[in-house]
């Protein structure tokens, strides 16, 4: 085992302080958390604020996906979310970080045309938007891809599965792996990727013995999302957990509150109480005020 992967295995759990996690999450520590059994828990985000409370909260890693195509700019896909729009995004979740691993994800066409291309584009992830690693979908198509990130320093998460940026290819958005052949090569993607460098790879909407199958397979952490119980980690669209984006709520996401019917209610008291005249109260006047007045 390579030193620093030794002293980091013999350091303090990565979730011990009761709860209230301290210390800086560093790429090479998820695959610790999955020799330890420590399960790596990651959501999305989009902007500082949440940002700040995801990491108050503990999470380890927060994505910048290209979800933000249909949470924050109301696409219908994540195919015209371009690389400026997940710099501006990432520089805003970097800035409300501390704790949590930001990872940017790479939008369509972004990487897949030339290695080089993927090489500048993924830097400017890093150099602009503050990222600590990259994701990008797809398996052995885009190894070398990742090979080459890996060796300019520029960490790289995998996405296999039910990845969006195939919508079109795979006809919607539906579980893959569900027969021997393509669970197989999801297998030999996933190990591609793993040989190429990738540190994780999210596992997204596969059944869950493919998942089980490809975790004690890899040395790398596998990250679920409706891929069940069996990955060392699971990541899911803040929007989708917090209630706020209830266009289309998959069938595997737990919504943890109903963050959109506060707002709504929120927002209609506040409405009320400034046509009802209730808002703003009328404040005693301060001595500045009344002496102003006096001079009128
Ligand atoms: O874009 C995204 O939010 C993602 C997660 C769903 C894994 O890729």
């Amino acid at each position: 085992m390579a030193l620093y992967l030794k002293e980091l295995v013999e350091a303090q759990p990565m979730n011990d302080i009761g709860g209230i996690p301290k210390k800086k999450i560093r790429v090479p520590d998820l695959v610790v958390m999955k020799k330890r059994g420590e399960r790596i828990v990651m959501l999305t985000a989009y902007d500082a604020t949440m940002a700040r409370l995801f990491d108050r909260a503990g999470i380890d890693v927060l994505l910048v996906g290209d979800s933000l195509g249909h949470v924050i700019l109301g696409l219908d896909t994540t195919i015209p979310v371009t690389l400026d729009a997940i710099i501006h995004h990432t520089l805003a979740v970097t800035r409300g970080t501390r704790r949590a691993l930001v990872v940017a994800d790479m939008p369509f066409l972004t990487y897949q045309i030339r290695a080089e291309q993927a090489l500048r584009n993924a830097a400017r992830l890093f150099q602009e938007g503050g990222a600590s690693a990259v994701k990008l979908e797809g398996g052995r198509a885009v190894a070398d891809t990742v090979r080459k990130l890996t060796a300019a320093g520029l960490p790289v998460m995998g996405h296999l599965g039910l990845t969006p940026q195939h919508v079109h290819r795979l006809g919607g958005m539906r579980q893959q792996a569900r027969d021997d052949k393509t669970a197989q090569d999801l297998k030999l993607d996933a190990l591609a990727l793993e040989d190429a460098g990738a540190f994780a790879v999210v596992l997204e909407a596969i059944p869950d013995a493919v998942a089980e199958a490809v975790t004690s397979r890899l040395h790398i952490p596998t990250i679920g999302i409706g891929a069940g119980p069996h990955c060392d980690g699971q990541v899911l669209v803040s929007y989708d957990v917090l209630g706020l984006f209830d266009t289309f709520v998959p069938q595997f996401v737990r919504q943890y509150a109903q963050l959109g019917n506060a707002i709504v209610s929120a927002a209609k008291d506040y409405a009320d109480d400034v046509r009802q005249g209730m808002y703003p109260p009328s404040s005693a006047p301060c001595r500045e005020t009344t002496s102003m007045l006096a001079l009128k």
